[in-house]
């Protein structure tokens, strides 16, 4: 959501920061600007709507050599899609971009009478009035002053004019990361648009003054006292972040799944018990807990859905799965018994980071399962089991899902170990399957050819439901909401069991149902189901384990996964349903990494 992106050194700043900006196109957004200062000739700023190539377009007659800038792309929240609400946002001798959501522009408006030289809707340009009014030659304390007056959430790059190459930076909440490097310093959003100029960097500390200049990054605290920043190595290149010969990036990070699962499980085994130890995580607050709440968003809510499957049938302790957006404004009943599990890809999603603080807040542990490193979620956690998925750019997330189960997988085994709930064998048993799901998910991607031609048939289809029993319901969860955003087709999931309580009644002639039915305990039951609607007209998708062929009557079509014990034949299913998903986007013409709307990481409210 929103990315930022400055640069300041030796090098023209304009294709570099363009650049950058297609480096954080996949976050979501729906314009692009960027704003260089030179000394002699002052600012240069482009913007536009829509993609950042637009704006390329519109910035290739600009010739400034300027070497010091910064960009933004736009997913509006505080007025419409326009050039004009688009970032960088000018007031006076200021220029500025911003992530995040000022709470009280409003009020701000009103107390310093700014309302009639604003020219955009936005909150952002409220700043930059304020930052331009205040300024009298010394940034740092100008930006203190006014910092004191936001409330919300904000990741500020910010030029003065008489201030050439130098772009000072502060943040609260949203996230932004810095590099300085042989020449110069740049600082982003994301890592993405770092990456290419140096793997070692820092996140930039809340409520930190950063001055990046050609020669490095100065930061210093609200009280002027330099801080060292942790500089931390990123264990990926810029490769992994490029769609290396597929056509789209979610296709990739789709056939991408066996190996992540690999680096997320091997090191985990030692024995062939599930080892923790590296990572930090207390056996002693496993063994101590009595319930466990998972707190996440979408996908990993969903991942976090399956955990509880998983927990709740083999350990029999109580876990509570909640969208952290509900969570954190109902006054949850948790205590020190509470394991709370925190669920997230990137790390900063808004409501489940404020899950985690309210939680903390409450006395509990938090344990989160995060896929970037150094992240805020990760970093304010108590503990951390890290994913290694490696960067996940396509919005509909996919290998960071699976990476996910597999993290509440090995979590499960050794809470089953250490409460004694489990026998050392039963979780070595255990762990030795685990081990073999990537192996079976190579099969499945190996065999999918076929899927290319369902997506054939549903492209079409206004509606699509998904029914399926136990974790065969939590996964159709996640694969209409794959299929949802990515397609725009409306699809439902529904418990099997459920539908005659009033679905049914929109299923007629032609509606897809797919069908998942990989759990042998309620197999005979999901067919019924299956007979159900397919006697009322519905084309019937069946996705079950191999070895079960229906007739025709039953089913239309069959994808089968490979034969294996119910709790992880979800690893092959989850395939199966993003190859559905992708194959009908792809089919339908849309933009299969960027959906309209929707952006990677959600950070503001
Ligand atoms: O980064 P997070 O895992 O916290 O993101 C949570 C959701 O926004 C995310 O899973 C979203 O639902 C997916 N992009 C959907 O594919």
């Amino acid at each position: 959501m929103c990315g930022i992106i400055g640069y300041t050194g030796k090098e023209a700043a304009k294709d570099i920061l363009i650049n950058g900006l297609k480096q954080l196109e996949y976050r979501g957004y729906d314009s692009a600007g960027i704003a260089v200062l030179d000394e002699k000739t002052g600012i240069v700023m482009k913007k536009r709507v829509g993609k950042v190539a637009e704006l390329e377009q519109a910035a290739s007659g600009e010739s400034t050599q300027a070497t010091c800038g910064i960009g933004h792309t736009r997913w509006a929240t505080h007025g419409g899609v326009t050039e004009t609400n688009a970032h960088p946002h000018r007031q006076g001798s200021v220029t500025i971009c911003h992530n995040g959501i000022i709470e009280n522009y409003k009020e701000l408006t009103a107390e310093y009478g700014l309302k009639n030289i604003l020219n955009s809707e936005t909150d952002t340009e409220v700043v930059a009035a304020l930052l331009d009014k205040f300024y009298e030659g010394n940034p740092y304390k100008t930006i203190k002053k006014v910092i004191d007056l936001l409330a919300g959430s904000f990741a500020l790059c910010i030029m003065f004019d008489d201030q050439p190459g130098q772009i000072f930076a502060i943040r609260n909440v949203s996230p932004m990361v810095a590099a300085s490097f042989e020449g110069g310093s740049i600082i982003a959003s994301d890592l993405t648009a770092v990456i290419n100029f140096s793997k070692k960097y820092f996140v930039v500390p809340e409520y930190h003054i950063l001055t990046l200049s050609q020669s490095g990054i100065d930061v210093q605290d609200l009280k002027g006292r330099k801080v060292e920043p942790e500089i931390l190595e990123v264990n990926w290149d810029i490769t992994s972040a490029q769609k290396g010969g597929y056509p789209h990036y979610m296709l990739k990070e789709i056939n991408e799944q066996p190996e992540a699962l690999e680096r997320t499980i091997a090191p985990r085994i030692q024995d062939g018990l599930p080892f923790l130890e590296d990572d930090g995580i207390d056996d002693e607050v496993l063994k101590n807990l009595k319930s466990i709440v998972v707190v996440a968003c979408g996908t990993a809510m969903h991942a976090g859905m399956v955990g509880k499957s998983l927990i709740e049938s083999k350990l029999r302790i109580p876990v509570t799965v909640e969208i952290a957006s509900e969570f954190r404004y109902k006054d949850p009943i948790i205590d020190s018994d509470t394991l709370v599990i925190v669920v997230s890809q990137s790390g900063e999603t808004i409501d489940t980071l404020e899950a985690l603080r309210l939680a903390r807040k409450k006395g509990c542990k938090v344990l989160s399962i995060v896929n970037v490193k150094g992240s805020t979620i990760a970093r304010e956690s108590d503990y951390v089991l890290y994913t290694h998925a490696g960067p996940e750019i396509a919005v509909a997330s996919t290998k960071a899902y699976t990476v996910q189960i597999s993290a509440m997988y090995i979590l499960a085994a050794r809470i089953g170990y250490v409460k004694e709930i489990l026998s050392a064998d039963e979780v070595r048993d255990f762990m030795t399957r685990l081990s073999g799901v990537g192996e079976i998910m190579q099969e499945t991607i190996n065999s999918s050819n076929d899927i290319r031609r369902i997506a054939n048939h549903i492209k079409t289809a206004p509606d699509v439901f998904y029914i399926g029993r136990g974790i065969d319901y939590t996964i159709s969860l996640e694969a209409s909401l794959k299929l949802k955003e990515i397609s725009y087709i409306h699809a439902e999931a529904y418990a099997a069991g459920e539908l005659k309580h009033g679905t049914i009644a929109l299923i007629s002639e032609q509606v897809p149902v797919i069908a998942i039915a990989t759990e042998e305990s309620v197999y005979a039951k999901v067919i019924s189901n299956v007979r159900e609607v397919k006697s009322r007209g519905a084309y019937v998708i069946l996705i079950c384990q191999e070895g079960k062929t229906e007739s025709e009557e039953v089913c239309d079509k069959q994808i089968f996964i490979p034969k294996t014990d119910s709790e992880f034949g979800v690893f092959a299913t989850a395939v199966i349903l993003q190859l559905i998903a992708y194959y009908t986007s792809d089919a339908k013409g849309l933009d299969v990494d960027k959906p309209r709307n929707l952006a990677k990481s959600v950070t503001v409210e």
